[in-house]
């Protein structure tokens, strides 16, 4: 009796396990069938259903539940789209679809995958709005959009993932302002939104974002002041990047509160009035963009204090003297 309960119980565990991976089995075989070009061959010679999908190049499982966590198929040629079958893996937490030329839009049924922590779709041709339903995965630590065809705005729903670490929405035809929710990702280490574009001002910074090392907006069409104390609480930002856009104003002096700073990229705005002497206190800089400006007066000479400094572009300025 106790032994045909015990199989009994075995029975249904492993039918459990058998049809929840089958979910993912047929989720992967969905991707399959949706990519039209694999120029290597990995998908018709390795995704084999002889053998588990454990097994299948680039997938990886947890070991005690035999479910999908990991999918990584980076730079393989892949032409093709994405199924929604995809959100049927549940167990996700990592995928990668990096350098490949899958296109179209990215089904909502990828909103069901809720632990997912990476996520990179960086140079595909994926094209029109980067969705809203992103900001529920609330798991993610990294989000990779560059290099692709997007042309929404960016979803202030995106200010709440609050565990975001890196945004790299990069080279894509995004348009609309930043949100400033955005800065209120106390996690978040590098923001890269260059070679859209964006419009409006920067938005303000009205928390401590103490994690926060790389924020890159050139080549946007970003205009208005550089809020006055945007810097107040960046004490680890080693890398600021506004080059090429309309900002006008001058350079605030909360910026000289950061001293981690390694690279400063200002030129090609109009920007205006004088470089401060506490230029001079950056002692951690390396690079030091400021062309293409409409900057006047001396170059403090304190810039001869930075020991690391191995660039510095002033040219096309007002500047006057030595
Ligand atoms: C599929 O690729 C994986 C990972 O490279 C490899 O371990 C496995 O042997 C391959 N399977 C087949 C059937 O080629
Ligand atoms: C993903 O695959 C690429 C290419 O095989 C490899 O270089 C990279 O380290 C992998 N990334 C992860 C997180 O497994
Ligand atoms: C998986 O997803 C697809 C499309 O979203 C759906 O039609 C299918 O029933 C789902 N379930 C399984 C077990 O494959
Ligand atoms: C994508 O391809 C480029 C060019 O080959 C390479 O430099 C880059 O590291 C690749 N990205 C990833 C995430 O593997
Ligand atoms: C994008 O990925 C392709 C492979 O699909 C690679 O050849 C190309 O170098 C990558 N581009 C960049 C800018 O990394
Ligand atoms: C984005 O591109 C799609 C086509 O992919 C187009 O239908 C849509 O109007 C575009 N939206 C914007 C805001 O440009
Ligand atoms: C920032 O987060 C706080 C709660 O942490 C919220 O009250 C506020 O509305 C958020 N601001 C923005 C601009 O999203
Ligand atoms: C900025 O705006 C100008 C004028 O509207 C336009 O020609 C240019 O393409 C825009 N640049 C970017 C990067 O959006
Ligand atoms: C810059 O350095 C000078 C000399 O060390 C110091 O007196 C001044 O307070 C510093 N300024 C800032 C903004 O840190
Ligand atoms: C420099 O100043 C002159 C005279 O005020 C002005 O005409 C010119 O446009 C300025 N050049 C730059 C690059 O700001
Ligand atoms: C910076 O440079 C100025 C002028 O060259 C010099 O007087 C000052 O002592 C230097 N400050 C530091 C902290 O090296």
């Amino acid at each position: 009796m106790e032994n045909t309960f015990l199989s009994l119980a075995l029975l249904i565990i492993s039918h459990f396990s058998l049809s929840t991976s089958s979910t993912d089995q047929s989720a992967l075989l969905a991707l399959k069938d949706n990519v039209i070009y694999d120029p290597q061959n990995v998908l018709t010679t390795n995704w084999s259903v002889s053998t588990s999908v454990c097994n299948w190049f680039g997938v990886s499982c947890r070991s005690r539940h035999r479910r999908v966590t990991a999918l990584n198929l980076t730079g393989l040629g892949f032409v093709g789209t994405l199924p929604p079958h995809l959100g049927n893996l549940s167990f996700l937490s990592l995928l990668y679809l990096t350098n490949n030329s899958f296109y179209g839009r990215l089904p909502i049924q990828l909103s069901n995958l809720q632990s997912l922590k990476y996520l990179s779709f960086g140079n595909n041709s994926f094209s029109g709005e980067i969705p809203s339903w992103l900001g529920s995965l609330t798991e993610l630590r990294r989000l990779f959009l560059y290099q692709n065809n997007f042309n929404s705005s960016i979803p202030l729903s995106l200010g709440y993932l609050p565990k975001l670490e890196i945004l790299s929405l990069y080279e894509n035809q995004i348009s609309g302002s930043i949100p400033s929710s955005i800065f209120n990702i106390s996690s978040l280490q590098r923001i890269e939104v260059s070679n859209n574009m964006l419009l409006g001002s920067i938005p303000f910074i009205s928390r401590a974002l103490l994690s926060l090392q790389v924020i890159d907006f050139t080549f946007n069409n970003l205009t208005g002041h550089i809020p006055k104390d945007m810097f107040d609480h960046l004490p680890n930002l080693k890398q600021l990047d506004l080059s090429y856009n309309l900002l006008s104003g001058t350079i605030p002096a909360s910026l000289f509160k950061c001293k981690q700073l390694q690279i400063l990229s200002l030129s090609v705005n109009q920007l205006e009035g004088s470089l401060p002497i506490e230029i001079g206190n950056l002692s951690m800089l390396q690079s030091f963009y400021i062309g293409r400006n409409h900057f006047e007066g001396e170059i403090p000479k304190e810039i001869g204090n930075l020991t690391f400094l191995n660039i510095f572009d002033c040219g096309i300025n007002n500047f006057t003297g030595e």
